[in-house]
């Protein structure tokens, strides 16, 4: 995995792709989840929101490390991420059960996730919309990139278990006349 430039971080997230967010509690036990409900909320430093509710095993363990890692699955992934999301770590070893790929990162303990397109080591910047919203303010403080998969499609929760796939690109970077920092030349 290549590192991917922190100042470009939402680009990964922005299209709005289904995530898995990983975890390693205080006892060194990973796991994973996975995390429809994503938003980007600022670029420097990088800011975005997950929502992880009480009833995933992720939460506590979230809460109290204040780490985790969000990866960006892609399409050939689409059915392990709906298993992850359908099952608990507090029960099974997800990494083992689909043979994920713990690599490790730099920032944080949960382990980055080998087959993802691209991973995020995150601490958690801010709780206060946790007992309201169940919402989880992370900051990206470094970012994976798998130039392998540099052209796999990533995939997007349409809310009922169906997905749209990663599909054309229209090109309106000129017309960004005021957001040039944001376009690359
Ligand atoms: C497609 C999909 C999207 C999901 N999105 C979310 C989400 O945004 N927030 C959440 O708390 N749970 C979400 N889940 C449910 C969790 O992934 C699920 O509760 C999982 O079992 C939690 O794992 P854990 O108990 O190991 O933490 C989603 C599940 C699926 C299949």
């Amino acid at each position: 995995m290549e590192e991917y430039p922190i100042n470009k971080v939402h680009r990964l997230l922005e299209p709005g792709p289904i995530i898995l967010i990983t975890t390693r509690d205080k006892d060194g036990i990973t796991n994973v989840m996975t995390c429809g409900f994503q938003m980007v909320m600022q670029h420097e430093p990088p800011l975005f929101a997950v929502i992880v509710g009480p009833w995933d095993h992720t939460f506590n363990v979230l809460r109290s490390t204040k780490e985790c890692v969000v990866a960006v699955p892609i399409v050939e992934q689409a059915e392990t991420a709906v298993d992850i999301g359908n099952c608990s770590g507090a029960d099974i070893d997800k990494f083992e059960t689909y043979g994920l790929t713990q690599v490790s990162g730099n920032q944080v303990s949960a382990p980055l996730i080998g087959e993802c397109k691209a991973n995020i080591e995150c601490r958690v910047a801010d709780t206060r919309m946790v007992s309201k919203y169940n919402m989880f303010i992370l900051e990206a403080v470094q970012a994976w990139f798998n130039p392998k998969l540099k052209d796999s499609k990533t995939i997007h929760h349409r809310g009922d278990g169906t997905f749209t796939v990663d599909g054309e690109v229209i090109n309106l970077q000129n017309r960004m006349t005021k957001w040039q920092e944001y376009v690359d030349e």
